[in-house]
């Protein structure tokens, strides 16, 4: 073992060394976290007996895997009698094991051939989801497991800046920001790109190089409103005003993210209050966690209404759904979504026409005006989403095309889905509508029916 050369670490990563539970490195292009962890990986495997599994959030074949660099790795520290690899995993003599694994081929059953395993390391960590960053972090259970997460920062929304930069420093985490200059092996090919990009086009260099989180681009169909909304100091201290009813708005995703934005509107403006955005769980759960006044049991409200940060319960007034709660079902008992919401308290729903995007985000243009925002950490949320829905770019036009379903067009939906309803503006909108009548808890909004303009929900 005498040719097997000292594992050298860069002084940046120095606090990812002693044990915890959560162990991050994030930063630009460059900064050796692959090298890092994959070295840490070889190191650790080689003195003792462990399993470990390299994910991405999507791997379609081995090839985008960090198995290449691991063999590099046993190669540059001369132990390649020690690990045979092969096709699928690489094998210690040792009896360590590693293996390679997309998290779109998990699911909530089979993640669980990964109970035993000791070490977890999330590649290309900016892409992983909020539902497998929570399918992920009960399954790595065993004493002493580690879970471990290299990046860049694309938006500060996604789901392991969240986790890890999102409030104060996990107490169970190591965190180390880092960059091409922490890395002594910076190579001149990357230095040279590294040139060209600053030269090209700095801000993008900024995000990939420098490892903060990208500007938001032209293709945002909400930004320049939002920061006009900043200029005129509409986003800041606006309360909930415990005189008036808090309307919410939805954008409902059974195996995707769920949207509620809580508004109050005062006949001049809309203030947002709160936003709650969330991902795979039910809609019992989800009225629990955003709706806590709905509560059926009066002495549980308040503890309940202290963990969304309420001083004091929400009296509400009407709660508008997209069209399609009529139709889809929650859950197995077979019931619309309307239904079920209504069974757990929330009502009475208005639930729009069908509307397409475009007449969302026009009306969500003519709302954004009026609006104001309270300067919380949820709302916050909920208005970088806002300011992240964008067009999508459109491969043979050249230009762009419709917009870009992500992380952040459920907040934008709900926001919209509102805003089309929205007495204030409905004047400005196209087709200008009567007010539905209340019948059961539920207004209707959809195609008019003989003549009527409206139809109600049974
Ligand atoms: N421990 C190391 N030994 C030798 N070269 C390294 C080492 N760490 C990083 N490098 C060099 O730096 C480059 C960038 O490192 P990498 O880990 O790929 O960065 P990142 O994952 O942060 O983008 C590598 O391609 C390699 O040339
Ligand atoms: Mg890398």
């Amino acid at each position: 073992m005498s040719t097997r050369k000292r594992l050298e670490i860069p002084r940046a990563f120095k606090p990812l060394l002693s044990p915890r539970r959560y162990k991050g490195a994030y930063g630009g292009r460059g900064s050796a976290k692959s090298h890092f962890f994959a070295g840490e990986l070889i190191r650790r495997c080689r003195s003792t007996r462990l399993r470990c599994v390299c994910i991405r959030e999507v791997q379609n074949s081995i090839r985008e895997s960090v198995r290449q660099l691991l063999i590099d790795k046993i190669a540059a520290f001369g132990l390649s009698d020690f690990f045979s690899v092969l096709e699928q995993e690489i094998r210690g003599r040792n009896g360590s094991l590693i293996i390679f694994k997309g998290m779109q081929s998990f699911n909530s059953e089979n993640i669980k051939s990964l109970e035993g395993y000791d070490i977890a390391w999330v590649e290309e960590a900016q892409n992983l989801s909020e539902p497998s960053l929570r399918l992920l972090r009960p399954t790595i259970r065993k004493a002493g497991s580690e879970l471990w997460f290299s990046w860049n920062p694309r938006h500060e929304t996604d789901a392991v800046d969240r986790f890890f930069r999102g409030g104060p420093q996990r107490a169970d985490a190591a965190l180390v920001a880092v960059n091409w200059h922490d890395n002594p092996w910076f190579p001149d090919v990357l230095r040279i790109e590294k040139e060209s990009d600053y030269a090209s086009d700095p801000e993008m260099a900024d995000h990939v190089w420098g490892g903060n989180y990208e500007i938001v681009s032209e293709a945002s169909y909400y930004a320049r409103l939002i920061a006009e909304a900043e200029r005129q100091g509409r986003i800041g201290d606006f309360p909930h005003d415990p005189a008036r009813p808090v309307d919410t708005a939805w954008d409902i995703g059974i195996d995707d993210y769920t949207a509620i934005w809580f508004l109050q509107d005062d006949g001049v403006q809309v203030t947002a209050i709160d936003y709650h955005e969330t991902s795979g769980q039910g809609a019992e759960e989800i009225v629990r966690e955003a709706l806590p006044e709905l509560q059926p049991e009066p002495r549980l409200v308040a503890p309940a209404l202290s963990c969304v940060g309420r001083e004091r319960a929400f009296a509400y007034g009407e709660h508008y759904l997209p069209h399609d709660v009529k139709l889809r079902e929650w859950g197995a008992a077979g019931r619309s979504r309307a239904l079920t919401l209504m069974r757990l308290g929330v009502k009475p729903i208005r639930v729009g026409a069908q509307q397409g995007p475009a007449e969302r985000i026009n009306a969500g243009r003519a709302l954004l005006p009026l609006m104001r925002f309270n300067r919380t950490k949820r709302v916050m949320l909920g208005l970088s989403r806002l300011r992240r829905y964008s067009r999508r770019q459109s491969a043979t036009l050249g230009g762009f095309a419709g917009p870009l379903h992500d992380v952040n067009s459920h907040g934008a939906d709900a926001f919209g889905e509102y805003a089309v309803n929205c007495p204030l503006i409905a004047p400005k909108v196209p087709a200008p509508r009567e007010r539905p009548r209340l019948q059961g808890g539920v207004y209707l909004e959809g195609p008019p029916v003989e003549g009527s303009g409206r139809r109600m929900v049974t």
